[in-house]
């Protein structure tokens, strides 16, 4: 047996919530592996929206369990708010039994929170653009040794251990930013959050997965933000903390490179970014406005308008080539209904060269996109649940995305809800 993976090829909010909940179904396991609640992963069916931000998006259904691997960083406030709100929807994950939390996974500190405010408003224009959930200073600390780790909850001198890293954030707060706000009520929360934390079942999630796989038992691994968000091969410094390749999903559960099986790689019909960095396609007129609108592109975790474009095919080689992706899933393709022209980025026009693949210097010199035109459809596709009924446009453009990255696109997802997918292969 082996892990399958799902994870975003392009800037994150691809759509992984959505698939990773119509395939749990056929899984065992779901195993969120890196990342934390800078992830907003939207999950929709009988009428019924949830956001999920730390917790994996299989826990809606019966006999599937589910993992906050040790490569995730968790605020223990969003959790407890996740699981309240969840609880009053019906869904007690405490007394369904179905969720388990890596002792190895770092703790967000509400002073982590602070560090990350100060270095953003420090930096001004030129910001990452943050999510602000203190993701950033939590994997210094990781890196760094100093960092706390669930597992470190259940020990008698937690407190002592939370005061020291707390007593260091404060003095470099003060020290770097000379000022240092009031998080007594934040504390007091956090606090309350781990008691109730402490009572699911802690777990060393190597071990787990591994016996899991022994036992022959079927493992989904959910990545969280996207191939270009990777603290490595992303738009750096325009990223997030972590590994969001498939690499992140062997270090972030305890899995050998070799027990990877199936790697979905996940992308919009089109393109979207939420905060600071590069953005090649990015459209930033009426067709952009367009593009947001109908897709609704704002982010799940902080409402922030998405800047929105065409898709970017040297972008998705790069990200396939690094996950190592064998099978596809186009999402939103319905946003693009209507659209008489779409577009296509095949090259970059960079330094009077044209181009394929993503320049190492992308964040300082202007990579102008090369695009090729492709005609639209006009068929509404939020309807349909056949593959006969796919419009002969979109199935030109799907075969064109197909032998281009050289991957087959398994899953078309025509809207936001569970049985709005088809598999084509
Ligand atoms: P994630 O972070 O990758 O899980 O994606 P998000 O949940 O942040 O953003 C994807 C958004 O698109 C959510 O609002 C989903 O409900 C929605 N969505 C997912 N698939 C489709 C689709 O095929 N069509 C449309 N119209 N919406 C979709
Ligand atoms: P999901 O899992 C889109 C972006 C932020 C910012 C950069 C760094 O929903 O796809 P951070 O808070 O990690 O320090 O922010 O990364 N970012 C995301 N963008 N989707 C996400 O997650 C993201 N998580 C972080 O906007 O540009
Ligand atoms: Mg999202």
């Amino acid at each position: 047996m082996a892990v399958d993976v799902l994870l975003g090829l392009q800037w994150g909010d691809e759509g992984k919530g959505k698939i990773v909940d119509v395939l749990s179904a056929g899984y065992d396991l779901i195993a969120r592996f890196q990342g934390g609640p800078n992830a907003g992963h939207t999950l929709e069916f009988d009428g019924k929206k949830f956001v999920l931000n730390t917790i994996p998006s299989g826990i809606f259904f019966e006999n599937t369990m589910n993992l906050i691997g040790n490569g995730v960083v968790i605020d223990p406030i969003t959790l407890k708010k996740e699981l309240d709100k969840l609880k009053d929807a019906g869904h007690d994950l405490l007394a369904k039994g179905n969720l388990m939390i890596a002792k190895k996974a770092h703790l967000i500190l509400p002073t982590h929170q602070l560090l990350d405010a100060a270095s953003e408003k420090k930096m001004g224009e030129g910001k990452i653009g943050s999510t602000l959930k203190g993701i950033g200073p939590t994997y210094m600390d990781k890196t760094g040794r100093n960092g706390l780790r669930i597992g470190d909850i259940t020990l008698p001198d937690f407190k002592e251990r939370y005061q020291k890293l707390v007593d260091k954030h404060v003095s470099m707060l003060q020290s770097l930013y000379g000022e240092v706000a009031d998080f007594s009520e934040r504390e007091k929360a956090f606090f309350e959050a781990i008691e109730l934390i402490n009572k699911f079942k802690l777990v060393d999630s190597e071990h787990l997965v591994n016996d899991y796989l022994k036992q022959g038992k079927r493992i989904l691994a959910e990545g969280a933000q996207g191939t270009m968000l990777d603290i490595d091969f992303g738009s750096y410094p325009f990223v997030t903390s972590s590994n969001t390749t498939t690499a992140g999903a062997c270090t972030g559960l305890g899995i050998a490179p070799n027990k990877i099986g199936e790697v979905i790689g996940i992308f919009k019909a089109y393109c979207t970014r939420v905060g600071g960095g590069p953005f090649p396609t990015e459209l930033n007129n009426e067709t952009g406005e367009e593009l947001r609108r109908i897709g609704h592109e704002f982010g799940a975790t902080t409402g922030r308008p998405r800047r929105t474009g065409w898709i970017d095919l040297p972008a998705l080689k790069y990200a396939i080539m690094l996950n190592g992706v064998t099978q596809m899933v186009m999402t939103k393709a319905d946003v693009l209904s209507g659209f008489d022209k779409i577009y296509a980025c095949t090259h970059y026009s960079y330094l009077g060269e044209k181009i394929d693949y993503m320049p190492y210097d992308i964040c300082s010199v202007d990579a102008e996109p090369v695009l090729k035109e492709i005609d639209g459809w006009k068929e509404d596709l939020t309807g349909i649940t056949e593959i006969s009924q796919i419009p002969a446009r979109l199935s030109a453009y799907i075969t064109f995305l197909e032998n281009e990255l050289g991957v087959p696109v398994k899953y078309l997802s025509v809207g936001p809800d569970r049985v709005q997918t088809l598999v084509l292969n």
